[in-house]
């Protein structure tokens, strides 16, 4: 690599190079509190009726039977992925055993968000476990040709006896859903390969309507299973079985344990507590400490507070998110901290100008503003102006307004508002 231009230094020089120093004294074993860590079955907790349920399902095709498919609902954090990877990584491990060839893909749907990379997902993860060295394009073609690649004639699955697809947050796929849904039951009951074929679709909304048709409803178990969110003794459990992520006598009980209260305030999410536990980590170690306290616990548990607005907010509809950025933007420039609706929808509707929407109306943006004080992005009150003038709700951004305004608007379009809003000397 003569034209290398990074340069690579003498192992003399490198020796007494800092950036080879071990100096972490917080962390041990980091990695076990990565939220894409599958942990192994001793650390897993609380989750035996429906570790059970879903082994019941694939169980059969361990041993070269079919198994049946399953819809998994809860809300996120509840164990749902790490359930339905565990219960399939042992199904394949028996079937190894028992030399039957079992294949499984996993898909996250949220990242592979149409039928077309859905299925080309499908038919990489195959490739990859039974013919690696097999072409399949990987631009340029729609559906049917991966589907092809999967149970053509010459498909992939005439060397597989059974085949177990996890589709993780399958609502992600909008229509698109059926689609694949029902593809992959119709191409088992034509038979043509002789494989058989199990799905777990997993959804994080308990109330996810985009449900198999009839199509597809007959190859699934009737009823959906449901995880329910942990409580903060679970949560306490599910971290003091990761503690060893960290080097002895830096974690103890109350930081573990204020962790998991911190988490459980919210709804139960496994995720959430493992976060902060590891961001409290990460803070005692950036401020030098050698043991994790309860401060780092508390910041960590602001910090991720942040994360989760942010995301929350991005995820809302459009107008609900304007009006939002209104009453930033009115937080911001504005002497006061509470506002009344009627201010609020004039700002809003300056802002859906600015973004080229229709608006919508004072009464709808009161509906929507209210529902931001749920997950405490605002809160909202009614206060008196007197008995003659009657009574009004105003509404208080609980967040920094800055946060809030750069979450509720598409970058795009951000300093085009604020420009359209100065403008009009709002
Ligand atoms: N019962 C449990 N025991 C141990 N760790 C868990 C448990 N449930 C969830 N976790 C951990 O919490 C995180 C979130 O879990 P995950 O399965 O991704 O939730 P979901 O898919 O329901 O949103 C993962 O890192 C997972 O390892
Ligand atoms: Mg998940």
């Amino acid at each position: 690599m003569a034209n290398d231009p990074i340069p690579t230094p003498s192992i003399k020089d490198l020796q007494d190079d800092r950036m080879g120093e071990e100096d972490d004294n917080i962390f041990e074993r980091r990695e076990l509190l990565r939220p894409q860590h599958v942990p192994d079955k001793s650390r897993i907790v609380g989750r035996d009726e429906e570790i059970t349920i879903v082994e019941e399902l694939l169980k059969p095709a361990a041993v070269g039977d079919p198994p049946e498919s399953g819809f998994i609902f809860g809300k996120t954090g509840t164990g749902k992925s790490l359930v339905a990877k565990h219960v399939t990584g042992r199904a394949r491990g028996i079937a190894q055993l028992k030399e039957v060839n079992l294949a499984a893909a996993y898909v996250d749907c949220d990242q592979y968000n149409t039928e077309t990379r859905t299925a080309r997902r499908l038919a990489f993860s195959v490739r990859d476990a039974v013919e690696p060295e097999r072409y399949i394009p990987d631009s340029g073609v729609g559906a049917s040709r991966y589907y092809d690649e999967l149970w053509g004639d010459d498909g992939m699955f005439n060397q597989v006896d059974a085949f177990i697809a996890i589709l993780d947050e399958i609502d992600k796929l909008g229509h698109d859903a059926t689609e694949v849904l029902s593809k992959l039951s119709r191409s088992e009951e034509a038979g043509k390969t002789g494989c058989y074929i199990g799905v777990l679709a997993i959804s994080n909304k308990t109330d996810y309507t985009e449900s198999p048709d009839e199509r597809v409803a007959s190859s699934f178990q009737d009823d959906p299973i449901v995880f329910p969110p942990y409580d903060a003794t679970q949560l306490r459990e599910i971290l003091e079985r990761r503690a060893d992520a960290f080097k002895e006598g830096t974690v103890d009980g109350s930081v573990i344990g204020l962790a998991a209260a911190l988490a459980a305030r919210d709804h139960g999410d496994a995720r959430r507590a493992l976060d902060i536990l590891r961001t409290a980590g990460k803070i005692a170690k950036k401020s030098g400490e050698s043991k994790v306290l309860e401060e780092h616990v508390k910041e960590a548990d602001e910090y991720s507070d942040v994360n989760r607005s942010i995301k929350l907010i991005q995820s809302g509809t459009p107008h609900a998110r304007y009006a939002l950025f209104a009453l930033a933007y009115l937080t911001k420039t504005k002497l006061d901290d509470s506002f009344r609706t009627t201010k609020i929808y004039d700002v809003y509707r300056d802002v859906a100008i600015a973004t080229h929407a229709d608006s919508v109306s004072h009464q709808r943006i009161l509906e929507l503003m209210k529902k931001w004080s749920l997950p405490e992005i605002t809160e909202n009150y009614y206060t008196g102006g007197g008995k003659s003038e009657g009574s009004y709700r105003e509404h208080r951004l609980l967040h920094d307004p800055d946060i809030v305004m750069s979450s509720a608007i598409e970058k795009d379009s951000l300093q085009d508002v604020l420009e359209h809003l100065q403008s009009k000397g709002v």
